[in-house]
């Protein structure tokens, strides 16, 4: 999604806006732009494709500032071009925005009205015009700037500059993301953190409603009124190294190897315990626990995908009903609250605008025990619940996540041990061989990790089909659905996923011999009905590519493919499955020449509707 970076110090900051806007594209975007304040008055640079491409316009013309903001758009509202991307500028003013504004068309029918010329199709050229009118009848650029988003309805992030006023900068917030960083040569902007490390790590995190004042020696924060507010400085622990790829060729490629360091971070805090507290998940969570009737899980995508797994966990373990709910899905629908409900909101940014909007649905339908199970601390969605587990996976650039999603199935087991301890269903021994069992995920990942050479001998016979169907059966049918999007957002494979047993009532009419069919086959309760299910498809010709485990007593025969896991890992083999399935999308796209950490037309964080 968009990305916006600002800055005004007491030095050309156009390698800073460039650095920044490098550093946001694993976001995913279409175009880029800049505008400074220098002796051209507001000058204007934008290209479509990579940074790159305005990284060569900046050194052609020579483009040089101390106030700037820099944008990567995500095409919302109009095609990728250049007369789309950002800045858009009026009247010596300059606007960058992330976000959709949703009245955008009645404030341009009005904006025409008034006389102003619209050069783009987006909805963010509202907003530059909107100020320049508002500066008609005040010299007070930040009230004009407040006074001009009183009047948008939808989300928004925007940064902007003014001729008029070189030397400072105005930013706000309304549902997407936006965060100020502070140093002693020159103050910033930007969509992530991770934008900014290259200038500092003090960080402040504005929250929605909230507008800013940048100068070079200092900032301030109002609510759109007017009326001050401040907001906390923290040090950022992000880890300039973590976002760098290093020996790696691509960050998807990083982050599946990873897995093991990730889950281990993940698990630390269990350190020898032989019980499992819920304290894990908040001071007053044994408090907000106690008397849960059931669990509503509401994520997108992926995080989806992990929550469809706890399911089968959280009802057979700690004996607690649970739904899982998509969360674009979820906040229009009309449903049945009980404000005893446990609302899990899974999200790997914490950012993601439908999974923030069901959240803020669910406790405006009074159900106020809230838990993000998110990988970045100082999200907005960790921000808006009452309790939180933060997976340590580090950043994760890749638009197809996979360190994210092992990360929070660790983390959803956890709490299903926590429930189940709370609810008198975990006695002291299993407590312990569950822990044990946790504690040795991050060796069982690592030796699935060395079946890298069969998978990619795999992927070469994939690579030439146009479609791919995933089986599963219990628990691993999620994992199914999640090897199913792998494969499909990054090699542009068309690829479904279904239960087993689901197979003869309508997608076996699919099966011949063009049709691989990938079947997740862990040695549990449904093994026997997952094999009847597989003699269904070598019967119509389909060709099978089965990933077993060390216990499945599965082998290969003509047209049957099998992978043995080195081990059978009990309730906890979704997380081990999983691994393989990532491993064959990634080489499946290598072979095909995609571009695999920005998949077309998709977005790292999801912050429109
Ligand atoms: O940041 P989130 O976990 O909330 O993101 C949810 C989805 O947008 C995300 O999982 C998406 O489906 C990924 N591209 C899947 O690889």
């Amino acid at each position: 999604m968009c990305g916006i970076v600002a800055a005004v110090a007491d030095r050309n900051i156009v390698p800073i806006l460039l650095e920044g806007l490098r550093k946001l594209e694993y976001r995913g975007y279409d175009s880029a732009g800049l505008a400074l304040i220098n002796e051209q008055g507001v000058q204007r640079l934008r290209a479509v494709g990579r940074v790159a491409e305005l990284a060569a316009q900046v050194d052609d013309s020579q483009a040089a500032g101390n106030t700037g903001i820099a944008h990567t758009r995500w095409a919302t509202h109009g095609v990728p071009s250049e007369r789309n991307a950002h800045p858009h500028i009026s009247g010596g003013l300059a606007v960058v925005h992330n976000g959709i504004i949703e009245n955008h068309e009645a404030l341009r029918a009005r904006l025409k009205a008034d006389g102003y010329e619209f050069t783009s199709d987006t909805d963010t050229e509202v907003i530059a015009h909107l100020i320049a009118h508002e500066l008609k009848t005040t010299d007070d650029f930040f009230a004009a700037v407040r006074a001009s988003i009183a009047q948008l309805q939808g989300a928004y992030a925007i940064a902007v500059l003014r001729e008029a006023d070189p030397s400072r900068i105005f930013v706000a917030r309304e549902g997407s993301p936006l965060l100020l960083g502070l140093s002693d040569s020159g103050n910033y902007a930007a969509s992530d953190a991770s934008a900014l490390l290259q200038v500092t790590r003090r960080m402040v995190y504005l929250e929605n409603g909230d507008c800013a004042e940048l100068t070079r020696d200092g900032y301030r924060i109002t609510r759109v009124d007017g009326t001050p507010v401040v907001r906390a400085e923290s040090e950022s622990q992000l880890s300039a190294d973590a976002v760098e790829l290093g020996q790696y060729r691509h960050y998807m490629q990083k982050e599946i190897f990873e897995q093991p360091v990730a889950l281990s971070n993940t698990l630390e805090m269990l350190g020898t315990a032989r019980s499992v507290q819920p304290g894990l998940l908040g001071a007053d969570a044994e408090a907000l626990l106690a008397d849960v009737r059931q669990v509503l899980i509401i994520a997108c995508g992926t995080s989806y995908h992990a929550g469809l797994v706890a399911r089968y966990w959280l009802e057979a373990q700690a004996g607690i009903s649970c739904s899982v709910e998509v969360a674009s899905e979820y906040r229009y629908r009309d449903s049945v609250p009980d404000p005893q409900t446990l609302v899990v909101t899974i999200s790997q940014s914490g950012e993601t605008a439908d999974t923030l909007a069901a959240l803020h649905h669910a406790k405006s339908l009074g159900m106020t025990r809230t838990l993000a199970v998110c990988n970045v601390p100082e999200s907005s969605l960790v921000r808006e619940t009452a309790l939180r587990f933060i997976t340590r996976a580090g950043p994760e650039i890749g638009v197809a996540s996979t360190k994210a999603f092992t990360t929070q199935l660790a983390a959803l087991y956890l709490l299903t041990l926590v429930l189940a301890k709370l609810r008198g269903r975990l006695s002291p021994e299993q407590e312990v061989a569950e822990l044990q069992a946790l504690r040795h995920l991050p060796v069982a990942v690592g030796k699935v990790l060395e079946l890298e050479p069969q998978i990619k001998a795999w992927s070469e016979r994939f690579a030439m089909k146009q479609h791919a169907l995933f089986l599963g059966r219990g628990r691993h049918y999620p994992i199914a659905l999640e090897g199913a999007l792998k494969l499909k957002e990054i090699s542009y494979i068309h690829a479904e996923a279904y239960p087993a047993g689901e197979l003869k009532h309508g997608p076996l009419a699919l099966v011949d011999k063009e049709m691989p069919v990938i079947a997740v086959a862990p040695n549990d309760a449904l093994i026997e009905k997952l094999k009847s299910n597989l003699q269904e498809v070598r019967a119509r010709g389909g060709e099978l590519y089965v990933f077993a485990d060390a216990d499945s007593e599965m082998s290969e025969s003509d047209g049957v493919h099998v992978l043995h896991l080195p081990e059978h890992y009990g309730a906890l083999s979704a997380l081990l499955h999983v691994v393989p399935l990532q491993l064959l999308a990634y080489h499946v796209a290598l072979v095909r020449g995609t571009d695999v950490d920005k998949p077309r037309n998709l977005a790292k964080s999801v912050t429109v509707e």
